[in-house]
Order: C-alpha cells, then sequence, then structure tokens
C-alpha cells in the first residue's frame, strides 16, 4: 500500500534528495508506524513465515534470550489494553504480539548445573537486544509483505499484570507489543523525519553534533501535515516525554527485574 521509492522515502526522512538512487532498498526505507488496520485477515502460514524471519535475526551466543506470545483472544487483548494506556491498536490489530526477554527457557535448560551469568544485568541487556533483534527482523519482513506494524512500549506500564494476565513464569519480562496487520484503507501514517545523519554516524571518534535545530524545522513541517501543532517542537515534545508523569508506571521496573530474579548483581 506504501510504495514510495527508495528516493522519495529518502527526501521525506532528510528534506533532501539523496547523492546516489538504490532502488531495491526503498521498501528499507519506507517504514512508518501503523496504527489503523484493516479486516483483511492475516493468514497462520504467512504468521508463522514471519516468526522464521524474527528467528533469523542474529542471536548473542546462539541463546535465544527471547520469546514471543501471540494474544488473539480478544477478551485477553481487551485486559491487555488496559494496561497498555488504552491504545486503541492493541485491540483492532489482527495480530498482536508480546515480545519477552527470557530466561527462564535457559533456566530449565541448565537445570542441575549452575547458571550464575543469567544473573548479571548483562545478560538482561542481552536478552533485550535479541527480543528487539527478532521484532524488527519480523517487521521489516512484514512491511516487505505489505502488512504494517506499530511497537507497543505501553507493554512495560505494569509488568506485574501483564506477567500474570500472559502467564509468564519469572525470568520472562514483556519488552514490547508488536501490533501487525495489513493497514486500513484510508490509514494516513507518512513516512516520519529522521535526524540528519551527523548527528547520530559519528566517524572515529564521537563527535557531540546534534544539530537539532534543523531537526525541528523540518519536524515543524511534518507536525503541519500531520494536522498536529507545529508551534511545539521535536525538542519540547521530547523533553515532555522525560517529566515524570510519563513513566507511566515503568519506574517499578527495576524493582520488578529484582523480585523476579532477573537482575541478582
Ligand atoms: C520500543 C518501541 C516502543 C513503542 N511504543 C509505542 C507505543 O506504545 N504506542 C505507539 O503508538 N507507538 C509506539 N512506538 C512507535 C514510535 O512512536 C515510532 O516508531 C516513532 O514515533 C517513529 O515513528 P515511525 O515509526 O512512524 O517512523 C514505539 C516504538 C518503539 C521502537
Amino acid at each position: 500500500m506504501f510504495g514510495e521509492s527508495f528516493a522519495e522515502a529518502w527526501a521525506a526522512r532528510y528534506g533532501a534528495p539523496p547523492t546516489a538512487d538504490f532502488p531495491e532498498l526503498g521498501p528499507f526505507l519506507r517504514h512508518r508506524s501503523v496504527r489503523a488496520f484493516s479486516d483483511r485477515p492475516v493468514s497462520e502460514e504467512l504468521i508463522s513465515a514471519l516468526v522464521g524471519a524474527a528467528q533469523s535475526a542474529s542471536t548473542s551466543s546462539n541463546l535465544q534470550l527471547y520469546s514471543m506470545v501471540s494474544v488473539q483472544d480478544r477478551a485477553l487483548r481487551a485486559k491487555l489494553n488496559e494496561f497498555t494506556s488504552n491504545q486503541s491498536q492493541v485491540t483492532t490489530a489482527p495480530w498482536f504480539f508480546a515480545f519477552c526477554a527470557d530466561h527462564s527457557r535457559l533456566r530449565l535448560a541448565a537445570s542441575g548445573s549452575e547458571a550464575d551469568n543469567l544473573d548479571y544485568e548483562d545478560y538482561f541487556l542481552m536478552a533485550v537486544v535479541d527480543a528487539a533483534l527478532a521484532a524488527e527482523r519480523m517487521t521489516v519482513t512484514a512491511e516487505a509483505m505489505g502488512l504494517g506494524v506499530c511497537y507497543i512500549g505501553a507493554l512495560r506500564n505494569n509488568p506485574a499484570a501483564v506477567a500474570d494476565l500472559l502467564g509468564f513464569p519469572d525470568g520472562v519480562f514483556g519488552v514490547f507489543g508488536l501490533c501487525l496487520g495489513y493497514p486500513a484503507e484510508q490509514c494516513d501514517a507518512a513516512i516520519k523525519p529522521r535526524l540528519h545523519q551527523d548527528a547520530i554516524w559519528f566517524r572515529e571518534r564521537y563527535d557531540a553534533k546534534i544539530g537539532v535545530e534543523e531537526y525541528n524545522a523540518r519536524m515543524a513541517k511534518f507536525y503541519k501535515s500531520q494536522s498536529q501543532d507545529p508551534t511545539v517542537t521535536w525538542s519540547q515534545r521530547s523533553l515532555r516525554r522525560l517529566e515524570k508523569k510519563y513513566m507511566s508506571g515503568r519506574e517499578v521496573i527495576k524493582a520488578w527485574l529484582e523480585k523476579t530474579g532477573f537482575v541478582r548483581r
């Protein structure tokens, strides 16, 4: 449904045309989050292929420290939505996956022998990175098949309630959700501009060139095109996200990870 070429997608990201064209890369630059889905079903076979793609992602030491729980039951989805800030896409997406950092499986596999290293924060990070890589590979593959996705970080708003609802054992933590389906016909999700590359790609040594003013100006145009207030800049919006009220319950995560044995050292 979204068909921008590489050059068009590049221009939307950076506000200027690319210096070289790579037509086959168009699909990888035209991502946007989709929050309105059509009723068109997504077959179990396609979903299984997407899970295969997710599992094809690199994974630290092949430990595969992640799991995903798909939630199709409507009542369960509605309940889940209560714990994820009531975002309509959580209930309307044809498929919803809870992506989890998972130490539980390895602990079981290692039963009878020491699994000391799992207690360190690095192994928690590994599991989160694994989950993110798998989800993003699922995303890229799904988008190549004409589907749209929306990540749901709000899955972390209430770790205890989500764990209870989805039956997570200790050592399983819901990192984010992923809504997935064909975009609705009227879905007008647009490619969102990103910071210029010199704000995030440094050569040889880190260089704190942030380039925010120019980005604020480009984002203002984007907000206007999306009927959002262009006078509130990207910087201001980003700072607001750092206000305490936006923790949305996630301030309990550290205690939760310690309680459920995820991080002990
Ligand atoms: C880990 C993660 C969590 C996110 N959580 C949410 C969410 O709870 N709700 C939502 O509408 N979008 C969520 N998003 C989508 C981001 O808002 C979106 O990716 C960002 O604004 C950039 O827009 P784009 O994806 O359209 O390029 C999340 C994205 C990521 C990567």
